[in-house]
């Protein structure tokens, strides 16, 4: 051990081999060092590193030859106790004939691809191939899954399959886990390693680090390739063996091998194969809306008429899920019972459960982990801060669920809950006597529910699994026959310019589409059921789905790395990497907000403020303004606020002559101690009142009364409650409320909102052009209205339907710039304007000011010659009222 400890490198050394040239990656002398070094100050140009991306990559090297024919005894140092029924089981895994192979490419490389269809043994025996090679006598071996289902159903099935216990077979995953120091084998989520990157950036605990499911392309895992190609060959370098194995399943393994920047010698791929039985997709004729009903119809035909074998039905989310197994259970009462039958044993500890709800234990979890820690903060009397340590970034799909799970019911089921279901015809009927064995299977359920699936079916019964995509390729249910496939995925959307997310279902993607067809043919030939039409298939659905890397704004990817240390993002190593003028603008936007620090050339290291923003699932811009809402309770504020920005015109433009609703808002503007300054204020505030209204009649009467979409008010109501939760559940002491119902702001809150709108908006701040040096009458009425904003040559027309048009203030800042072209008479418009006091710019946006000493400037000016804004120097206004949290 001591010995190893001479090897570490300085921490900033290591993290900044990330990205760097390996041409002199060879030798480890002292020279080669301080070469090293020297390349990290050197500076880069805008032009170099754009460049440095465009680069056509290098020549692709041969991978070595995989030979199979070669024989070579491995030397097991581990004896493992197997069950005797476990190990026929294993034996017949195809996995099993490529144990030697594996094992000696894996001890000749350092990097080595396994890919191989789902089911074949790849997530449950490869760990234990390196488990009886003795890779976990001195450290771990460490396996990542994009999804939490995958890493605690995996971590109890390989402990059970070695016969050996929880506190050796491991799991960690967000608010849960079971490692201990005896642990050998660490199933952990993708998320929960890179966290532990952040501290240990040579991971010395692993002898050999697995990625599983590294097809789904996660942005995790992708940024887990990138930084382990530089970690392993760095670790072996050291005198510190490590492995890496990266897994898949049989798609685009491409991605990962012919990339040089990623792999200069891409690594052997070693495929397994395995026995797939032939599936028969059906197609629809036409593809219906309600996918639910169609499953549910299908599954009762299938049950009905075909011969036996598993179901196994494809949904997007989680309510869908539990909605169809409650309709399925009820369609079979006779079956109730062998249900109850079988749960009853897991709830004698648990008081007024409810037979047929699955529990969600996670949240459970969360709850109890915000009150111990509200328990720990009560002590403090400080208001409350930001505590990174536990947070860490939840997986997607665990997130949708998540989420899912605070929605009223009704918002969720006017998908598929029909009205007219005494219609359907009458093949819905059950007929068949046999019990259908009704299982739900989705992300947020507890283990010992998921489990369920691998247990054998009630005698006589036929199993029938409803399932989120957690089923696609993650876990391999044994015994099915009939895939039902609606086709649909959820997938996380992110507006361009908030950056918030919404979740929406979407078709998925051919290679979706027959991964999920695949799990019909594990034993025997099967079928697909595919609920649209082939037309569908082939117009609607893209080849693969993107990597999420490509799809997601970077900003918070970047924040992300970079507060791992990794400065120079745009040299990283991605296996798909995003777009580069992407890359570069989300760095500037970053340190526009001062969670980076600045440079001229993108490699600016994360501040104190930036690690604070980064602790918020929202966009940076929104971080800020939610780090900045820790005091004077304005969190709650800030989340509605965030939340009506982020969903499209909630107020309504009146085409009524007398504008009854913009005289609303004039009002609202001016009165009470509601100092509604501009529209953003005004947003708030008709959101606010709109959720006092009452029953739905009453909103509808109000938002009719007041111009406010009525669609509009259920979505913010929507983000708030998730994003309320998501508060909750990663900074547990806010503590906040997820009732949407809440007071009006203070004068003295309403004034620090808008100081907090404009530390997020930094960017979009805009000066009114002086009237005073204009001269003509026409140029007077031309420019009353004009502004000037940063970034643009020319100046911006603020928008009739703000409530400032007739207050007009000097410094204001806006939501959003939009052109419009009458008839080639072009004009920029800014909307969503919010009135901010000068002052303000150099407590919240210091970077905007060129801080000179103008002392006989009474107020700071914007200088359009450069676009800055020029201020006093620091001290003479002094700080704001509002203290950064800092
Ligand atoms: O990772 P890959 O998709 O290649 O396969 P796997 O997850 O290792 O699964 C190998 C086999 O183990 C499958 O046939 C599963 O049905 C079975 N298995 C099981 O019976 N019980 C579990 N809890 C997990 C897997
Ligand atoms: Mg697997």
């Amino acid at each position: 051990v001591e010995e190893e400890e001479d090897f570490v490198p300085k921490k900033k050394k290591d993290f900044n081999i990330i990205g760097l040239d390996e041409d002199s990656s060879d030798s480890d002398d002292e020279e080669e060092e301080e070469e090293v070094e020297e390349k990290i100050v050197e500076e880069v140009t805008k032009d170099q590193v754009v460049q440095e991306i465009k680069k056509d990559p290098s020549p692709i090297k041969e991978p070595k030859k995989v030979t199979k024919q070669k024989v070579v005894t491995l030397t097991k140092y581990v004896h493992v106790e197997r069950d005797p029924e476990i190990q026929a089981a294993r034996l017949k895994l195809p996995i099993l004939a490529e144990e030697q192979v594996i094992m000696e490419t894996i001890n000749e490389n350092e990097i080595i691809i396994v890919a191989g269809e789902t089911g074949s043994g790849k997530t449950t025996q490869i760990p234990q191939f390196l488990y009886e090679a003795g890779y976990a006598e001195k450290k771990m071996i460490g396996v990542t899954e994009p999804r939490r289902v995958a890493a605690t159903s995996m971590s109890k099935r390989v402990g059970k399959e070695m016969s050996l216990s929880e506190k050796e077979v491991s799991y960690l995953i967000r608010f849960d886990g079971n490692c201990t120091d005896k642990t050998k084998i660490k199933f952990m989520t993708d998320g929960v390693l890179l966290k532990e990157i952040e501290n240990d950036f040579l991971l010395k605990k692993y002898s050999v680090i697995i990625l599983d499911e590294a097809h789904e392309r996660s942005s995790y895992t992708d940024i887990l390739v990138g930084l382990l190609s530089r970690i392993v060959p760095l670790r072996n370098k050291q005198k510190m063996p490590m492995k890496l194995i990266v897994m898949s399943a049989t798609l685009r393994v491409e991605d990962f091998t012919s990339n040089s920047k990623l792999f200069k010698v891409p690594p052997p791929v070693i495929n397994v194969e395995s026995r797939q039985f032939p599936v028969t997709s059906h197609f629809q004729k036409t593809t219906p809306k309600n996918y639910v009903q169609e499953a549910y119809k299908k599954s009762l035909k299938i049950h009905n008429k075909l011969p036996e074998g598993g179901i196994l039905i494809f949904l997007t989310g989680q309510k869908e899920v539990k909605y169809l197994v409650n309709k399925l259970r009820k369609a079979y009462p006779c079956n109730k019972d062998i249900n109850t039958q079988k749960t009853a044993s897991h709830l004698k500890t648990k008081k007024k459960q409810e037979v047929d709800s699955d529990d969600e234990f996670d949240v459970k979890k969360a709850l109890n982990h915000m009150k111990r820690a509200k328990k720990k903060f009560a002590s403090e009397i400080s208001l409350p801060k930001i505590n990174l340590d536990n947070y860490q970034l939840p997986t997607d799909d665990t997130m949708a669920d998540l989420l899912e799970h605070n929605l009223e019911d009704d918002e969720l089921s006017e998908n598929y809950d029909t009205e007219n279901e005494d219609d359907d015809d009458n093949e819905e009927v059950p007929m068949n006597k046999q019990p259908l064995w009704v299982l739900p299977l989705y992300s947020l359920l507890s283990t010992e529910k998921q489990n369920r699936i691998f247990e054998p079916v009630p005698e006589g019964s036929r199993l029938c699994i409803v399932s989120t995509n957690v089923a696609e390729t993650s876990l391999t249910i044994p015994n099915i026959k009939y895939v039902i496939d609606c086709g649909k995925q959820k997938t996380r959307l992110y507006d361009k310019i908030t950056g918030v997310s919404s979740y929406v279902v979407t078709f998925t993607s051919k290679a979706s589409a027959d991964q999920r067809a695949g799990r019909a043919g594990r034993t025997s030939a099967g079928h697909c059921y595919r609920l649209y039409s082939s037309a569908v298939y082939s117009n609607e659905f893209e080849d693969f789905s993107k990597p999420d890397i490509q799809k997601k704004p970077v900003d918070d990817l970047i924040l992300q790395m970079k507060c791992m240390g990794i400065d120079r993002v745009v040299n990283f190593p991605f296996p798909s990497p995003p777009d580069a003028d992407q890359l570069i603008m989300a760095e500037k936007r970053l340190q526009a907000l001062g969670a980076l620090e600045e440079t001229e050339n993108n490699v600016g290291k994360v501040t104190k403020l930036g690690k604070a923003i980064s602790a918020f699932p929202v966009a940076p811009r929104f971080g800020k303004m939610l780090a900045l809402s820790h005091q004077h309770d304005l969190l709650q504020y800030t989340v509605a606020l965030v939340s009506a920005l982020s969903v499209p015109e909630v107020l309504m433009e009146s085409k009524d002559s007398d504008n009854k609703w913009q005289q609303t808002r004039n009002k609202w503007a001016s009165d009470g101690n509601f100092l509604a300054l501009g529209d953003a204020m005004i947003l708030l505030r008709a959101v606010g009142a709109a959720e006092y209204a009452g029953s739905q009649n009453k909103l509808e009467e109000f938002c009719n009364l007041n111009g406010v979409r009525i669609k509009g008010v259920t979505e913010i109501r929507k983000l708030r409650v998730q994003l309320t939760n998501e508060i909750n559940l990663n900074i547990p002491q806010a503590n906040l409320c997820v009732d949407p119902q809440m007071k009006p702001p203070t004068e003295l809150q309403s004034k620090l909102l808008r100081q907090i709108l404009l530390s997020g908006m930094g960017d979009k701040v805009a000066h009114r052009i002086s009237q005073d040096e204009l001269t003509t009458k026409e140029e007077k009425r031309k420019m009353k209205y004009a502004y000037n904003v940063l970034d643009l040559q020319e100046h911006v027309i603020l928008h009739s339907a703000s409530v400032l048009r007739k207050k007009l203030p000097e410094w204001i800042i806006y939501q959003e710039a939009y052109e419009i072209d009458n008839d080639g008479n072009k004009k920029i418009f800014i909307r969503g304007i919010t009135e901010i006091e000068p002052e303000w710019l150099l407590t919240y946006c210091p970077k905007l000011c060129n801080v000179k000493q103008i002392r006989e400037e009474p107020m700071p000016r914007y200088d359009e010659k450069d676009g800055k804004i020029y201020s006093y120097v620091e001290g003479t206004f002094g700080r704001a009222a509002w203290d950064l949290p800092l």
